[in-house]
């Protein structure tokens, strides 16, 4: 039986035109505002400041990790730093083989190509991709039937970022042909905080250090729920308050949206107490969690999960997810 959800999960919905308006304004544009994420830059740096010596664009990067950490920003980030032009695409939108090869074409010498989601691209799509990537070179074929005839078309020298919330969906193949490969890892509440002031700067609100503090501690470690988080509290402050956003109004924003001291909201609490109530600490499919909750199972696997695997409320196993001891005292403590 399905749980019913009382309140709309805030994590898997897609953001609205004006979230994302200020989404690309809060987004950083080169190394020094890009906040944490420590191993990542040092590496990306070296990469790009060996391929400037060398005149050269760096090796294509592919940049995997739970949505909102930063990896589209990554990408604008590095093609800022190399002073090249970027190209956005994602993999559901390259449906055939010519629409690629009419990007590759397009590009200029040096450019990035980021292609998000990058394990949705199709099989005929994917095996363009192999050798315009190893070789910079282009096999089409023109024309059909006995006259069909294939030629190489040569390439700009490009790079391509590749993004995806989940490696085990990509062909080893097109993996293998990254030369770097960078998990990006949650961010510490100390990290969260800093990205927390950055963004309240440049909306333009005032927040106390412990507001901001005690929203870091609520954002699941992930940057764009830091920046929601602290949009939603700022409108909170602007209708109930005089706009600062203080200690107070921050709980009491925090309560109205039941967003626990965790970061969990509703959503994820019923998803825990369903699998505990009807399964208490065995394992259980992925597919019977997402019966149970109504979602699909992919929404689990990329949203809900990755957190909670990180805060040790879910464990993984060959056979499936169990909710840990420590999951059922927080779910205890709040009913
Ligand atoms: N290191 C960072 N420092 C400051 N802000 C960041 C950082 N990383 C991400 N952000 C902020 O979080 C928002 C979400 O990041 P981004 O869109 O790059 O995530 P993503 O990993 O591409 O997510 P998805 O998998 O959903 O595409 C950005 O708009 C940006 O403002
Ligand atoms: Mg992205």
């Amino acid at each position: 039986m399905a749980i019913q959800r009382l309140v709309e999960p805030t994590l898997p919905d897609e953001p609205t035109p004006e979230e994302i308006k200020v989404e690309v304004s809060l987004r950083p544009t080169h190394f020094s505002e890009y906040i944490g994420q420590e191993r990542l830059k040092k590496n990306l740096k070296l990469a790009i400041d060996a391929a400037k010596k060398r005149g050269e664009p760096i090796d294509h990067v592919l940049l995997y990790g739970p949505p909102g950490l930063g990896k589209t920003t990554m990408a604008g980030v590095i093609a800022n730093e190399m002073g090249v032009g970027l190209r956005v695409t994602a993999g559901p939108a390259i449906e055939r083989a010519g629409d690629l090869a009419s990007i590759l074409t397009n590009l200029n010498d040096g450019d990035v190509l980021f292609i998000d989601e990058i394990h949705r691209l199709s099989r005929a799509v994917e095996e363009i991709l192999y050798s315009a990537m190893e070789d910079f070179k282009l096999d089409i074929v023109i024309g059909k039937g006995p006259a069909a005839r294939s030629v190489r078309l040569d390439l700009p020298k490009f790079t391509v970022i590749g993004a995806t919330t989940r490696t085990g969906s990509l062909a080893a193949p097109l993996r293998d042909r990254f030369g770097h490969l960078y998990r990006l890892e949650f961010y510490s509440p100390d990290d969260i905080q800093k990205i927390i002031t950055r963004s309240a700067n440049i909306l333009q609100t005032k927040i106390s250090d412990t507001a901001a503090k005690s929203l870091s501690e609520r954002s699941r470690q992930t940057p764009r729920i830091a920046n929601r988080l602290l949009k939603r509290v700022r409108d909170f402050a602007d209708v109930n308050g005089d706009g600062i956003i203080d200690d107070n109004l921050t709980n009491k924003a925090l309560m109205m949206m039941e967003i626990d001291e965790l970061g969990l909201d509703p959503a994820d609490r019923q998803m825990l107490t369903a699998i505990y109530e009807n399964y208490g600490d065995h394992t259980v499919g992925l597919n019977t969690i997402a019966a149970l909750t109504g979602d699909e199972a992919t929404t689990i696997e990329d949203f809900y999960e990755p957190y909670l695997l990180q805060i040790g409320f879910i464990e993984r196993t060959p056979r499936g997810r169990k909710v840990t001891p420590k999951a059922v005292r927080h779910i205890q403590n709040k009913s």
